[in-house]
């Protein structure tokens, strides 16, 4: 039986646009746009697809141009919030999107890593592993009060094989995102399946683009809310890229998508009814 899932929306939901949690916007930092120009075209088509609120997540400790320096980080900011000051388009918001690392904890401690100075963090792992030592540096952070989101499981090769990991870490308590082109098959039809898998069973609570250029990696939302429309109900799919990303910004405990379910143990457990 399929379970309801309630999701608490705030009356005036519906007259708002869309939210992307994951964006790399910020030209000449990381492997997202190289100018202004092109920075400003991503703007555009944003906003055309219905977004009225972005995160800036920039990569931190991988494809930095700049080692990660923080001053020049900074100074990538200011630019942007002044020359998007006035933009009655977008309302933005800075974050991050850190790459795991043993000393993660002390790292999110000492710099300003958090999305909009929320307890929220996206945390990115190799495509290719879980490092060692993972569960327990998800448990640390959250020691420390934060709630670490990992970014695009679906795309994760042994996430993908092991959906039961990426399981044990949503019930510890983080919170995943799946990534608009993952549901529309534009990263194939094997991510496509997994990211379906992952959204079936709850294991994914918000959609964002993360974006990174005008051609190949857009920011677009709406395709991916109608693929994921087509697995679960409207009304959460729409969640995914609105009540969820807003409590994220505003601090907020999200709403209440239902449990997660361990995808490996309900196959096991229909396994044992086949003859
Ligand atoms: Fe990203």
């Amino acid at each position: 039986m399929d379970i309801k899932i309630k999701v608490n929306f705030s009356k005036n939901s519906k007259a708002e646009g869309m939210i992307d949690l994951h964006t790399h916007l910020l030209p000449d930092w990381d492997d997202g746009p190289d100018n202004w120009e092109e920075t400003e075209e991503m703007v555009e088509i944003a906003v055309k697809d219905g977004i009225d609120m972005i995160c800036l997540t920039p990569h931190i400790f991988r494809f930095s141009r700049y080692q990660d320096s923080q001053e020049i980080l900074e100074a990538r900011f200011e630019q942007f919030e002044e020359k998007y000051r006035i933009d009655d388009r977008v309302k933005f918001f800075r974050g991050g999107e850190v790459f795991i690392r043993p000393d993660l904890v002390s790292q999110v401690k000492e710099k300003n890593l958090s999305l909009n100075k929320s307890e929220y963090i996206f945390i990115e792992l190799p495509s290719d592993q879980v490092p060692i030592g993972t569960k327990q540096l998800f448990y640390q952070m959250m020691l420390e009060g934060f709630t670490p989101i990992i970014s695009h499981p679906e795309r994760n090769e042994i996430l993908g094989r092991r959906p039961d990991i990426l399981y044990d870490f949503i019930n510890q308590g983080c919170l995943a995102q799946v990534t608009a082109m993952s549901l529309t098959g534009e990263f194939g039809l094997e991510v496509q399946k997994i990211a379906e898998i992952f959204l079936k069973n709850r294991l994914v609570h918000l959609i964002a683009s993360d974006c990174h250029d005008t051609s190949r990696r857009k920011p677009i939302l709406s395709q991916g809310v109608k693929a994921a429309a087509k697995i679960i109900d409207l009304e959460v799919a729409e969640a995914m890229v609105g009540e969820v990303p807003k409590a994220i910004l505003n601090n907020e405990i999200i709403p209440d998508l239902g449990s997660p379910i361990n995808p490996v143990s309900r196959k096991k457990f229909f396994g044992l009814f086949k003859k």
